[in-house]
């Protein structure tokens, strides 16, 4: 039966059966223009910088993620693992090259990588960042070649010794566990003769990050700084595009880019749910800002520290109305203490707190649901008397600072990582 079948039915598709090839090619091009209208086409805002191409970018993206859901439906293990296991294959063994000596090692348990410029005339201490990578606290790595690569620059550019921080990752570990790596590697650092066998110069030491990173560096560097044991003091934090509160998913920047690529409202809100151990079945509550209805008692305080209508500039609050809802879900805020606690959203510190920060970079971008997180804050820093640098990319979406190589190099992308190196070259 085979023998006859197999014959036949090769035949069948090569000796020019024209109606069974135009059906085939038929059927093939509607699968690719249905994929392509399902997953490459979505409107972008006209002022986005290179929409097509973010366009594309946005449909790798989206289409990785549904494969990892796909795969976590399946059983074949949590969504946020498959996704970090795809987007972190290439993970780099650390590469020295001329002028810059790349190590990989341990701080107090921590692993880092620590780039290194080559030695000044004998003597000369060197400026130095400690690096925190974003992709949710559940993805990328600082031997990825995105951050790899950031920290080659900025450590080439600024001539500073950067230390970069490979914390542990959700669903693996939860909040505070990533926080206290990156809070355990950079006070380690910080000891007098850990600086001094890098060459650092302990009056010039920063913290930054991006998205996840940033929330991160934010909080670490309020940990440090209200710490009265920690006498050597961080100069700057500068923080890209950081993620900074989870008691407000209505800000206008998230009504506003309820679905822009790189990061979407929902996709924002399934990442601060996972970081902090919490049901993802919450994530519709939290979204009409149930946790923090008026009824929550403690949040009602909290979200005052958050209050866009005071902290945002009327360009950005645009025609949006704030979401406060009278009766909501005030249990949630007994079952999640971490909602209340400023580890988790650096922006909610007291004024009290903010005062003891040092000088402050914050980079937001247009077209990212996160970037009144970082205004809001910027603007609290100000009112604190922090000196404070706020660089706002009108045509920027989320994490284009990591899009700067071919094939996905954006202009915003290359223009935004300039700017913050800059400034870290004048001010650290
Ligand atoms: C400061 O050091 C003292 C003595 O070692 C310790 O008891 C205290 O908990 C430390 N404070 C902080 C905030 O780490
Ligand atoms: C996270 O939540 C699960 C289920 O509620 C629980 O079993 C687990 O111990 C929690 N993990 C951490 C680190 O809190
Ligand atoms: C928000 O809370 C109200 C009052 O408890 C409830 O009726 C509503 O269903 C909640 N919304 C969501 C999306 O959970």
């Amino acid at each position: 039966m085979k023998a006859t079948t197999l014959p036949k039915f090769g035949l069948f598709l090569c000796s020019g059966h024209e109606e069974v090839k135009m059906k085939v090619a038929s059927a093939l091009i509607t699968a690719v223009a249905a994929f392509t209208a399902y997953y490459v086409y979505r409107p972008m805002p006209s002022t986005v910088s290179e929409p097509w191409k973010l366009m594309l970018l946005d449909a790798t993206f989206r289409c990785a993620q549904d494969l990892c859901n796909l795969a976590d439906y399946f059983g074949l293990g949590h969504h946020l693992k498959i996704l970090h296991y795809m987007s972190s294959f290439e993970k780099n063994d650390p590469v020295s090259s001329g002028n810059l000596k790349v190590t990989d090692t341990i701080f107090d348990g921590v692993e880092v990588r620590v780039f290194e410029p080559s030695s000044e005339p004998h003597g000369t201490l060197k400026r130095s960042i400690v690096y925190i990578h974003g992709g949710g606290w559940a993805l990328a790595s600082a031997r990825s070649s995105t951050y790899d690569g950031l920290c080659r620059k900025v450590s080439e550019e600024v001539n500073a010794v950067v230390v970069s921080i490979e914390y542990r990752l959700v669903p693996d570990v939860h909040f505070p566990t990533p926080l206290n790596d990156v809070l355990t590697a950079t006070k380690y650092f910080l000891h007098p003769d850990v600086l001094q066998k890098y060459s650092v110069d302990p009056d010039r030491i920063a913290v930054s990050g991006d998205s996840a990173g940033g929330n991160l560096a934010a909080a670490v560097c309020q940990q440090l700084t209200e710490n009265p044991n920690q006498t050597i003091k961080l100069k700057l934090q500068a923080l890209v595009y950081p993620a900074l509160q989870i008691l407000d998913f209505n800000t206008p920047s998230y009504q506003q880019n309820t679905d822009m690529p790189v990061l979407s409202r929902l996709g924002m809100i399934k990442y601060w749910l996972d970081y902090l151990n919490v049901s993802l079945a919450l994530t519709h509550s939290m979204l009409v800002n149930n946790h923090t209805s008026l009824d929550s008692g403690e949040t009602v305080a909290l979200r005052e520290r958050l209050n866009w209508n005071t902290l945002l500039p009327v360009s950005f609050k645009k025609n949006y109305k704030p979401v406060v809802q009278s009766i909501g879900n005030p249990s949630l805020v007994q079952k999640f203490p971490a909602l209340l606690d400023a580890r988790a959203s650096p922006l909610i510190a007291t004024k009290e707190t903010l005062q003891l920060l040092p000088k402050t970079y914050i980079l937001t971008c247009e077209h990212d649901v996160l970037r009144d997180d970082g205004t809001m804050f910027a603007k609290r820093l100000q009112e604190a008397g922090i000196d404070v640098t706020h660089d706002h990319y009108d045509d920027g979406f989320h994490g284009c600072m990591s899009f700067t190589t071919w094939p996905t190099y954006f202009l915003v992308g290359a223009r935004a990582r300039d700017g913050y190196v800059k400034w870290l070259k004048e001010n650290l």
